[in-house]
């Protein structure tokens, strides 16, 4: 039974083979008939709200010959505390497949291995592994290859998205500089599985994006930590991308957001508009990634 949890569960040949297969996907959009999942119905069970996750799996597996049964947490027992375990074997009984956004990593394992189907995580807590698959294949579209790579990922440098992003600087090899206030810094129990010594951590936003290829926020409240807002916003508040941080970073730097933005938090309007192309393509490549992935996992 295959299943996409985490960058951190993939190897870097896996992952090179559905980036190269996302680009086929994409080319061949609306082009070739695809029914790969016909027949099958994929549940997207979804703890926390969505829009790009949401519609990009809901097309996509329409576009592959599926159909969608889409649950919010509130909809089903789950809200009222039936277990995870319970869920997943009921689901496990009627559709092919899941697709789960929730907090705990734990809780989508425990999915996979309860419910028996293909499980794939729209994010959790710990990792967005989708959303880096996004991101790497607009990196690749633009830049043309991942070779001598330097990544600055800056604001909250120990969510979910930094997460995923230093799993696939560990599995793929290339530079990332996680800028972050110390508060914010990545576990140490997750550096010091670490095995490569050009993933580097810094409270210098200037120092991270200095010749970087690619400067890339995240919002500063994830959701689940709503209720730190203020103190965040504060804390974060050097953080921003914006032009002075662009000018210090190689010419021609890619700036992305995985979205939604928040326009003079994580990244100033200006610096977003003029990014735009880049970060709504990025946007778009979450249809075409998911589509591989989903296609791989299949049973
Ligand atoms: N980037 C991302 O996952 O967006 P949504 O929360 O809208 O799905
Ligand atoms: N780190 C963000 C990602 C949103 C797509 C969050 O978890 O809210």
């Amino acid at each position: 039974m295959k299943h996409f949890l985490s960058i951190e569960s993939e190897t870097a040949e896996h992952l090179v083979a559905l980036l190269e297969s996302s680009v086929q996907f994409k080319a061949n959009r609306g082009k070739a008939s695809e029914s790969l999942l016909d027949g099958q119905t994929w549940a997207l069970l979804f703890s926390k709200p969505s829009t790009r996750t949401r519609v990009s799996f809901e097309v996509g597996i329409r576009e592959l010959g599926g159909a969608v049964i889409f649950l919010s947490r509130g909809d089903i027992q789950l809200g009222r505390g039936e277990p995870i375990i319970d869920t997943a074997r009921v689901l496990g009984r009627m559709v092919q497949g899941a697709v789960i956004r929730t907090f705990a990593q734990s809780d989508i394992e425990q999915f996979a291995e309860y419910s028996q189907i293909p499980t794939i995580n729209a994010l959790t807590d710990y990792e967005h592994p989708c959303q880096i698959m996004a991101d790497l294949l607009t990196i690749l579209e633009k830049r043309g290859s991942l070779d001598d790579l330097k990544v600055c990922f800056i604001g909250d440098g120990k969510n979910n998205v930094a997460y995923s992003w230093i799993w696939a600087a560990e599995r793929l090899g290339f530079e990332l500089r996680i800028a972050a206030p110390d508060s914010y810094r990545p576990a140490d129990s997750i550096l010091e599985k670490m095995t490569n010594s050009r993933i580097f951590v810094t409270d210098d936003p200037l120092a991270g994006a200095d010749q970087a290829d690619v400067l890339y926020t995240d919002v500063w409240v994830s959701m689940g930590f709503e209720e730190e807002s203020a103190r965040r916003l504060a804390e974060l508040d050097a953080f921003q991308i914006n032009e002075p941080l662009v000018a210090r970073a190689a010419p021609k730097a890619l700036v992305l957001h995985c979205l939604p933005a928040y326009r003079g938090r994580e990244i100033s309007a200006e610096t977003l508009e003029k990014h735009a192309a880049t970060i709504f393509d990025q946007a778009e490549n979450r249809l075409h990634v998911q589509k591989a992935i989903l296609s791989d996992v299949r049973k």
